[in-house]
């Protein structure tokens, strides 16, 4: 796929050549093949953690996971929670008074499907054209290694680390993190830390390093609708009874007015303005609506009227719809009026909505629309509150030092349209500023086949990470 924003460049931001310190990046270099091939291995492993049939994979994922913190010399521990367990990695010998860095990242990976889309295997990493193509490799297990990884550097190359390091690795992001809030209160006192790291996002575009103002929040439904009690035959009873495929398109449809905007009421009522600054340093990005459409492959986009597309990707919620089942879709036409029809709606959240609030507004709007001659429910299946960063403070400018050196241009500011839902419960919990650093790129193909991470940007990511510690305390 073409992307987008690969052509751009932001040239008067470049720097002089990248300034990593020398032993780093002597052992990171000497190292690299090892580095890889690891990462490979972590790769390989299915841990898909929608799909129970995959739970002992997804299990034996952290295990390796678990093995690799402990061979660097962290305290490792495997916690169980009522879903996928979590890994918690510290190493705590910093000298006293040091300060405390929580880095997180997700071991689980979305479902490989369409497999017959792949051009290698979802679980056979190949390395093309500079990509390295697997489920996972961006999302997050790539980007998890680079912490890891940078972490391992600073150990064998200065036998100690700067900072203390906390680390937790979740296996259950991708179907919305459920167990997570509760395990960051439970464990409220190992995890408490100055800051939180990231990396689980994109850059703005190669070789331009960013780091993330604000993510959404997600709040996500089922709406079965259920119309006579089994399937009908569609001359026999159709005109007569109501059909729960059509009451299901009607109810959809009610959804969003002509201009876009989401006619839930109440729907808007907590959404608050991006702050003036942000609005404006979102607009000086350069970015292209006709190259993104050419990027996704449509003649035209869609959304609110009188919005930019990164301040609808960015600042504004949506009501997606994520699938429909209903009736018959095999081949050929069988006349059948169906007795059930199911969709899965997601709406994205921005500041303050609250996934709860939602919820409430989803199911009355329903309630008010749904026809009669069907049942029709509404099941809310997970959320997250949405976040945004005031992007000021010790790790921030850390951040910006070690991309600079690292990337050789100063990292710009950016939003994410997608959620990590654990982010607002680290900072209601533990009260620390997080930074989001990602080291995804434009065209990355998360959740979608041919998923892949730059092998430069890994190696790139590796020494700004590595550094964003000594300039944590420099
Ligand atoms: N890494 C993504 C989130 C993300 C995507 C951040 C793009 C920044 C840019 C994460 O793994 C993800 O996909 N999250 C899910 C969360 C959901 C299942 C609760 C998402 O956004 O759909
Ligand atoms: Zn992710």
């Amino acid at each position: 796929m073409a992307d987008a924003r690969t052509t751009i460049s932001l040239d008067a931001m470049i720097m002089a050549d990248p300034k990593v310190p020398a032993d780093l990046d002597a052992w990171l270099s000497k190292n690299d093949q090892r580095i890889f091939e690891e990462l490979n291995e972590f790769l390989r492993i299915p841990s898909v953690s929608a799909r129970s049939d995959h739970d002992g994979e997804t299990r034996r994922a952290a295990a390796w996971l678990h093995a690799k913190f402990a061979g660097i010399g962290f305290a490792t521990e495997t916690i169980p929670t009522a879903g996928h367990p979590v890994v918690l990695a510290e190493w705590r010998k910093a000298p006293a008074g040091a300060p405390t860095i929580l880095v997180y990242g997700h071991y689980d990976v979305q479902p490989p499907e369409p497999l017959e889309l792949w051009t290698s295997p979802a679980f056979g990493p190949q390395v093309r054209d500079g990509k390295l193509f697997a489920r996972g490799s961006v999302d997050d297990k790539g980007q998890l290694w680079i912490h890891v990884k940078a972490l391992e550097a600073q150990l064998a190359v200065r036998g100690t680390l700067p900072v203390n390091v906390v680390v937790i690795a979740e296996g259950e992001e991708e179907v919305g993190s459920e167990h997570l809030g509760a395990f960051v209160e439970q464990y409220a006192a190992r995890l408490a830390c100055d800051a939180v790291v990231i990396s689980d996002s994109s850059m703005f575009a190669p070789g331009i390093p960013s780091i993330l103002s604000s993510l959404r929040g997600l709040a996500y439904f089922e709406i079965s609708v259920q119309g006579p009690s089994s399937d009908l035959h569609s001359g026999m009873y159709g005109g007569a009874v109501v059909n729960p495929a059509m009451a299901l398109a009607r109810i959809l449809s009610t959804f969003h007015d002509r201009r876009g905007r989401i006619a839930i009421k109440g729907f808007y009522d907590k959404v608050t303005p991006f702050p003036a600054a942000v609005l404006r340093g979102m607009r000086r990005l350069p970015f292209s609506d006709a190259r993104f459409r050419r990027e996704v492959g449509v003649k035209a986009l869609g959304g609110e009227a009188g919005k930019t597309t990164l301040e609808k990707l960015w600042t504004r919620p949506t009501l997606e719809v994520n699938g429909m089942l209903s009736g018959y879709t095999g081949e050929g036409a069988k006349t059948v009026l169906p007795a059930t029809a199911m969709a899965k709606v997601s709406c994205r959240l921005v500041p303050d909505q609250r996934p709860e609030a939602i919820e409430r507004l989803l199911k009355a709007h329903v309630r008010k629309v749904a026809p009669p001659g069907v049942r029709v429910t509404v099941q809310h299946l997970h959320g997250g509150r949405p976040w945004r960063a005031d992007l000021s403070g010790r790790v921030f400018d850390a951040a910006r030092r070690a991309l600079s050196a690292a990337f050789g241009r100063e990292p710009v500011v950016v939003g994410e349209g997608g959620s990590i839902p654990v982010v607002g419960d680290f900072e209601r919990v533990l009260k620390a500023p997080v930074l989001l650093v990602g080291f995804g790129l434009p065209g990355e193909n998360a959740h979608a086949p041919d998923e892949w991470i730059s092998v430069d940007n890994v190696r790139r990511g590796m020494r700004a990470m590595a550094m964003l510690l000594d300039e944590y305390v420099a």
